[in-house]
């Protein structure tokens, strides 16, 4: 049985295309993150991922295609991502400077301290609360970037390489933290490692085109994938 896109729960993007001027950073690209699972998108550097991430917060508008949440159109809005139960972080870190670490998560929850809190344990951070972000290690403040889009409790995360910069036993933990969510995912990520650890399903762009898509086992053994993304090892 087909299913068209109009009955998909869920974020669906359909046939996206992103031109920059005469670059073309997405062609044909589409995509669907049902509700709880964790679909993940690789590729090598400007493979188009971030823009692809980007199309869904809103920051970038597609040249072509159309997107959907639970059937619905879909035209996001960074301001309005909380509102449809959407969560993001950057790729990067992005907190700011001069508040502590509770009250940028509080930015995105006014007056719910509690809440706030509560996010800042689950990401293992809840003792630097009162701490500025830039006296905190990378990989915490990392955390607590998690924390702040946790804390809207979404029912979609949107995360652009929450892996980059990280060592290896911070990625073991970021692994962890991110199977424990019970939302849906999208992880747009370089380290290989972690995609297949916590996927469902993987989309591999190169060039902006899909290139392959399927289980973690199928991306692992297809041929495509290892000359696009793998090559540069070989
Ligand atoms: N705002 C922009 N203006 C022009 N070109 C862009 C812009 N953003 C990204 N690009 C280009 O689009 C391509 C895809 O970039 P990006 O989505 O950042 O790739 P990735 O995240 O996979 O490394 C690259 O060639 C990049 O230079
Ligand atoms: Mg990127």
């Amino acid at each position: 049985m087909t299913q068209s896109t109009a009955e998909t729960p869920g974020l669906a993007l359909d046939q996206i295309g992103v031109r920059f001027g005469g670059l073309v950073a997405l062609d044909g690209v589409s995509l669907r993150v049902p509700p709880g699972r964790t679909v993940g998108v690789i590729g090598p550097n400007g493979a188009g991922k971030t823009t692809l991430f980007n199309v869904v917060c809103g920051f970038v508008a597609p040249t072509s295609g159309s997107l959907t949440l639970d059937g619905r159109p879909l035209r996001p809005r960074p301001h309005r991502l909380t509102r449809l139960g959407i969560a993001r972080t950057l790729q990067g870190v992005g907190l700011f400077a001069g508040m502590t670490v509770l009250e940028n998560v509080l930015v995105a929850a006014p007056g719910k301290t509690d809440r706030a809190m509560a996010a800042l344990e689950r990401c293992g951070v809840g003792s630097r609360a009162q701490e500025l972000p830039g006296k905190l290690p990378y990989a915490l403040r990392k955390r607590v970037a998690l924390a702040r889009a946790l804390v809207s409790d979404p029912r979609l995360l949107l995360l652009d390489e929450p892996a980059g910069g990280l060592g290896a036993g911070e990625i073991d933990e970021l692994r962890e933290l991110i199977e424990g969510l019970s939302c849906s995912v999208l992880l747009v990520e370089h380290h290989m490692d972690l995609v297949m650890a916590v996927c469902d399903e993987i989309l591999v762009l190169d060039f902006g085109r899909p290139v392959a898509h399927g289980t973690p086992a199928e991306i692992r053994n297809d041929e495509a994938v290892a000359d696009a993304y793998l090559g540069a090892a070989a």
